[in-house]
């Protein structure tokens, strides 16, 4: 979605805006813009596409960019107005010399456009974002004082923003505010940043004061200054960032995506140490704030997520249930939000997000907070907005996830989810000894499992190049790999823009099945050992009779499956309750490789992006 980028200090300026806004570009966007103070002059560049025309753009006009002593950047996914140079942001006022870039939404918009407009305003796009500008140089007038125009300003906009701003008259400041959208302070020595994630600025500095909603920060070259809504004075917290500026890099990989499914080993390996430290041991959730006694009182679970979040959520919902027998619902947050849900006081809600900053999961999470509910977040951002309404966290640390489709982080939340189901069976005493320790044993063997399908990725690479130009793709499996099926066409759906789907194996005959004949691949997820292995074989083989093209992933070493398929895809060995966090990476690999033979935009599909931060 939308990413801010704000530097004043000593550096070329423009260089550090496009770097910084190069490190958002991740984040998926339609059109990039900076206004810079240059000869004591706003001036503002901006243009449809991706950031090389915006570069083209500066090149031409290069001549008229001169001492430049600070600038505020944006790449903007359109909400408000289509994606046109018009739109793109910064936007000034009508006189050019208040500029702003805003990340969020205005709900009130409208009727302060209108205001305004009676006011003499002269409105040029179509954003809701230019009447912040407008509202601000109004304010501006009757007080000749940014920090007070925008304080005044702020008091009137319904809605939610993350928002840099800049005025000709004032030429030393930049001024940021934020509600329910991110922004984080760089801190410099002779310098600062802005920026709506970490990345920004990460190249120049590892000092960082998150910003809390309704603060204001007055941003200067040797000095920073917070205020909190009222414009009383108030004090922040410098923080040390764990993030070396590498983890940006793509090491050698031709995609972000691939580099970090090739982290899934080490991410598991990171996520286990200092959880699980021995199978005789119990597991270890510091920020878990739940006893025995807490769990005594409650009586259910709700997970709200989406998108790949929901997947690895619905495994959670197997894995609770399973272990402790506690019953657990799963519900997209963007449902959960408008409907009269039964959370209470007796309700542990888990919301789970790779961002920490899902617009929809974060509302879910203070309706939930608001009717009482014990808050469990587990996202990979525990820097995120989510992250500040936990009352239990667990950060899933899988490190920075760039590839817009989610990986890495989906296998971290699988994982977490694990932990958290045996430290819940733990404290309720529902799971003997013996199974505990064989759990923890498996889990610590993932890691390899992982590797040995890594090393193994020309079996995978072999069933997409045949499979590539198919338009249609079904998925299916039963019980805890539903959610891997269900995953695996998001992966392929999203990258590839093949129209994948998964389904309980068990449901195809009640209506899928009429799809399928010699144009549909089906990919069947089975695991022997468990329950559902002969039921996905026999439902493979209804998809046979109907001239369905069968693929298999599996751990079955059977060698009749190549009577009934025509790939087989092998997985090592694994106990089936335990097979989605190893399952899915095949998956991920299929998706990759069918995209990157498609010649497709594998790190940033079309329309999507990485934290959407609007409902
Ligand atoms: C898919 C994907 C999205 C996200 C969804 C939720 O690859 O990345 O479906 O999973 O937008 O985002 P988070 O997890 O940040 O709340």
């Amino acid at each position: 979605m939308c990413g801010i980028v704000g530097y004043i200090g000593k550096r070329n300026v423009v260089d550090v805006l496009i770097k910084g806004l190069e490190t958002l570009e991740y984040r998926g966007y339609d059109s990039a813009g900076i206004a810079v103070n240059s000869d004591n002059e706003i001036k503002v560049y901006k243009k449809i596409g991706k950031l090389i025309n915006l570069k083209n753009l500066l090149e031409e006009k290069k001549n008229e960019i001169n001492n430049v002593t600070m600038g505020i950047g944006h790449i903007r996914w359109a909400t408000h107005g289509g994606a046109t140079d018009i739109n793109a942001h910064p936007h000034t006022c009508t006189c050019g010399k208040l500029v702003v870039v805003h990340n969020g939404i205005i709900e009130n918009f409208k009727e302060l456009k209108e205001d305004l407009i009676k006011k003499g305003c002269v409105f040029r796009s179509q954003t809701d974002t230019e009447t912040i500008a407008h509202l601000f140089a109004h304010e501006y007038g009757k007080t000749h004082d940014l920090t007070l125009a925008v304080k005044k300003g702020l008091e009137q906009i319904k809605g939610a923003y993350a928002i840099c701003v800049m005025h000709k008259d004032e030429p030393d400041k930049i001024i940021a505010s934020r509600k329910n959208a991110p922004l984080v302070i760089g801190v410099g020595e002779g310098e600062n940043f802005i920026g709506s994630d970490i990345p920004a600025f990460i190249e120049y500095t590892k000092k960082a004061i998150y910003l809390e909603d309704g603060e204001i920060a007055v941003v200067k070259e040797n000095s920073l200054e917070f205020f909190d809504a009222n414009l009383n004075k108030i004090e922040k917290k410098i923080e040390q960032l764990p993030w070396e500026p590498v983890a940006l890099s793509k090491l050698g990989f031709k995609h972000f995506m691939l580099k970090e499914i090739h982290e899934q080993p080490d991410v598991i390996r990171n996520v286990l140490n200092g959880k699980l430290f021995d199978i005789d041991e119990p597991i270890v959730l510091d920020e878990v704030k739940i006893d025995k006694e807490s769990l005594k009182n409650l009586n259910r679970i709700e997970i709200i997520a989406c998108g790949t979040s929901l997947h690895a959520a619905m495994v959670g919902k197997f894995l609770i249930e399973d272990f402790t027998g506690i019953a657990v619902d799963v519900e997209a947050s963007s449902e959960y939000i408008y409907r009269k849900t039964v959370t209470n006081d007796k309700t542990l809600v888990i919301g789970v997000s790779q961002s920490g900053e899902t617009a929809d999961t974060i509302t879910a999470i203070r309706q939930a907070k608001d009717k009482g509910a014990h808050v469990l977040i587990i996202t990979n951002r525990p820097d995120s907005s989510m992250a500040r309404y936990a009352d239990s966290l667990i950060p899933v640390s899988a490190g920075i996830e760039i590839s817009v489709a989610a990986t890495k982080s989906y296998t971290a939340q699988v994982l977490s989810f694990y932990l958290l189901a045996i430290k819940l069976a733990e404290i309720k005493g529902t799971l003997s000894p013996e199974y505990m320790k064989n759990l923890k044993h498996e889990l610590i063997q993932v890691p390899v499992k992982i590797e040995e399908i890594l090393n193994n990725k020309e079996q995978i690479k072999k069933v997409a190049k045949k499979f590539a130009n198919f338009r249609n793709f079904i998925f299916i499996a039963r019980g805890i790999n539903l959610p891997t099926a269900l995953e695996g066409a998001l992966k392929l759906k999203e990258i590839s823009y093949i129209n994948a789907t998964g389904y309980s194996a068990g449901e195809l005959k009640h209506g899928p099945i009429a799809m399928l004949d010699e144009t549909m691949p089906v990919l069947s997820i089975m695991i022997p050992g468990g329950v559902t292995y002969d039921k996905i074989l026999s439902n493979s083989e209804e998809a046979k009779a109907r001239n369905a093209r069968l693929i298999a992933l599996t751990s079955s070493k059977d060698e009749n499956l190549k009577d009934i398929f025509e790939d087989v895809i092998t997985i090592p060995e694994i106990p089936e309750m335990l097979s989605p966090i190893v399952a899915n990476v095949p998956c991920q690999l299929l998706a990759y490789y069918i995209a990157e033979f498609l010649g497709k935009d594998v790190d940033q599909p079309r329309n999507l992006a990485k934290s959407v931060t609007v409902e």
